[in-house]
């Protein structure tokens, strides 16, 4: 067993490598493209994943320098997210389908829970690649769903920058220790 370490600066080496190793990058290399077939298999990886009652409650946007979809997704970047975001070779836009049309019937209880599900695969399968994902929420949420009008019943949630890391992992990475997981939701309050 491992020791509970207060604030594990990196993983620890028995859990699996691809884990182990991911991290959200601050710097990505702007020459290196995400070319179709990686963002198939991207794609593919989300799309195995598992769901409530097999629902399949999620959606992607991607865009890629140089295309027009791209383009359509720049403008809507907070500076803080534009940053960084802008060099990676894949920016993709994740959506989930929580109600069922106009009439806000519930399409399913877990549409968030199952998209963070297929987003996890989908960043496991880049770094499987020698890729990177940063998932973020610094954007203009309104402003991109007025840009990208998804049908009823679905949400923009998240963005993800995909590429190349240009850096390292930042040096104060830090976690909650693994008996904090299990005692957290019975504690006093923090
Ligand atoms: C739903 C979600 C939203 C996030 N939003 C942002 C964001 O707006 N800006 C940012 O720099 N990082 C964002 N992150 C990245 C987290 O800050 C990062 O995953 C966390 O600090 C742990 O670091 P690590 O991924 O390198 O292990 C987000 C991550 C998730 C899953």
């Amino acid at each position: 067993m491992q020791p509970d370490v207060q604030h594990p600066q990196e993983p620890p080496s028995g859990i699996h490598p691809l884990l182990a190793g991911r991290f959200s990058p601050y710097r990505f290399d702007p020459s290196a493209t995400v070319d179709d077939h990686a963002l198939g298999l991207l794609l593919e990886a989300a799309r195995w994943a598992p769901s409530a009652g097999n629902s399949q409650p999620w959606g992607f946007f991607v865009g890629r320098p140089g295309e027009p979809d791209h383009d359509r997704l720049l403008p809507h970047l907070a500076p803080s997210s534009a940053r960084w975001a802008t060099d990676a070779g894949l920016l993709v836009v994740t959506l989930t389908r929580r109600h069922v049309g106009e009439d806000h019937l519930l399409y399913s209880e877990f549409a968030d829970y199952d998209l963070g599900q297929a987003v996890a695969h989908l960043t496991v399968q880049a770094q499987a690649m020698g890729l990177a994902a940063h998932q973020f929420r610094a954007f203009d949420l309104e402003g991109l769903t007025t840009e990208l009008k998804p049908n009823p019943g679905w949400a923009i949630v998240s963005m993800i920058a995909v590429g190349r890391a240009a850096d390292g992992p930042p040096e104060d990475r830090n976690r909650h220790p693994v008996a904090h997981l299990r005692s957290a939701p019975w504690s006093a309050a923090e």
